[in-house]
């Protein structure tokens, strides 16, 4: 039987993955890993065990590893990227000395490790279209520079010393449960939320920037089911291409009008966001996943939406 840390648990992947690791694994074998200020609460305090476990401190992270007899961590302690941009330092020392932290404490007790690189690990000079698995990575923010990284140091780790590191790089996720905060992909769900509040939506991505999007049951069964992958089909380890539909922001406004008629929407492109989405692939080639461990979306674009404005809107509503 696994038992499992969540780092994170409560952020934006944190909060869904935990509930969903604790469904299938038993509440009493996730803790719920946090920093203080972001507690975990109701559900998520009552399910399981929660400590803290901040990435940057690798005595405590130790401590809640030998404590909870964990052989599998999901490191989700991360910056997205603009709010990576403001605050570089932090970004790294969250990304890649916690890293570090983690790594070495999964080297010392034998933990298998799962932390998200992301679309923003590739950058202006990398094909656009069906970016290949094993292409160029040389990301313009700090962001990607942190998630290459990451992709290079947990590859190390696992040829150095055999600690099982295991990665994909996350699309944006859309979901209706804890919003993103900070990231270039959020307006693919703050557009959910002016929708469901019956309000105009500002874009701040121009129309026709197409980027990979999923959504967070997909992100959820993406991380879990590489973890519990047959480690001898897996020819790549830090992070492997995975994707679910690609669209600009016209495609997912219209995909929402069909639904909510009333709906409008306005651009204001903010030129950070946008210099930053411009320099992501279009679309991902996904097939070594695909190959190598079974990967397969279950939501596109359509099915997404139904499933997001139903949930979104009981959500707001109770
Ligand atoms: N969702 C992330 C961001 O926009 C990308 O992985 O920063």
């Amino acid at each position: 039987m696994k038992n499992i840390l969540v780092i994170g648990s409560t952020g934006q992947i944190g909060s869904e993955l935990t509930h969903k690791l604790r469904e299938i694994y038993g509440g009493s074998h996730v803790v719920a890993g946090y920093i203080p200020g972001a507690e975990p609460k109701g559900a998520l305090a009552e399910g399981g065990p929660s400590a803290v476990a901040d990435v940057t401190d690798g005595e405590q992270l130790a401590a809640v590893v030998a404590e909870h007899g964990v052989d599998t961590i999901y490191n989700l302690a991360a910056l997205l990227s603009v709010v990576a941009e403001q605050k570089p330092r932090l970004a790294w020392k969250i990304g890649i000395d916690g890293l570090w932290n983690v790594l070495e404490v999964a080297r010392e007790r034998q933990c298998a490790v799962f932390t998200p690189s992301s679309i923003g690990s590739f950058g202006p000079n990398t094909p656009h279209e069906l970016t290949p698995q094993d292409t160029i990575q040389r990301p313009r923010t700090i962001y990607g520079v942190s998630k290459v990284t990451t992709e290079l140091l947990s590859d190390y780790y696992y040829q150095k010393y055999g600690v099982d590191t295991r990665s994909v790089r996350f699309p944006g996720l859309i979901s209706y449960v804890t919003p993103p905060g900070g990231g270039t992909t959020d307006y693919a769900v703050d557009i959910f939320y002016a929708a469901v509040r019956g309000e105009r939506f500002v874009c701040p991505i121009a129309e026709g920037t197409r980027m990979d999007m999923m959504y967070m049951p997909d992100g959820l069964r993406a991380a879990i089911s590489l973890m519990e992958a047959d480690p001898t089909r897996l020819r790549h380890r830090n992070g492997f291409n995975v994707t679910a539909m690609s669209f600009a922001p016209e495609n997912i406004y219209a995909q929402i009008k069909r639904r909510v008629p009333t709906f409008e929407m306005e651009y204001r492109v903010d030129p950070l966001k946008q210099a930053i989405a411009e320099s992501w692939p279009d679309s991902l080639d996904d097939s070594c996943a695909r190959e190598e461990w079974g990967w397969r979306p279950e939501y596109g674009i359509a099915a997404m939406t139904r499933d997001m404005l139903e949930k979104l809107t009981a959500r707001l509503a109770s």
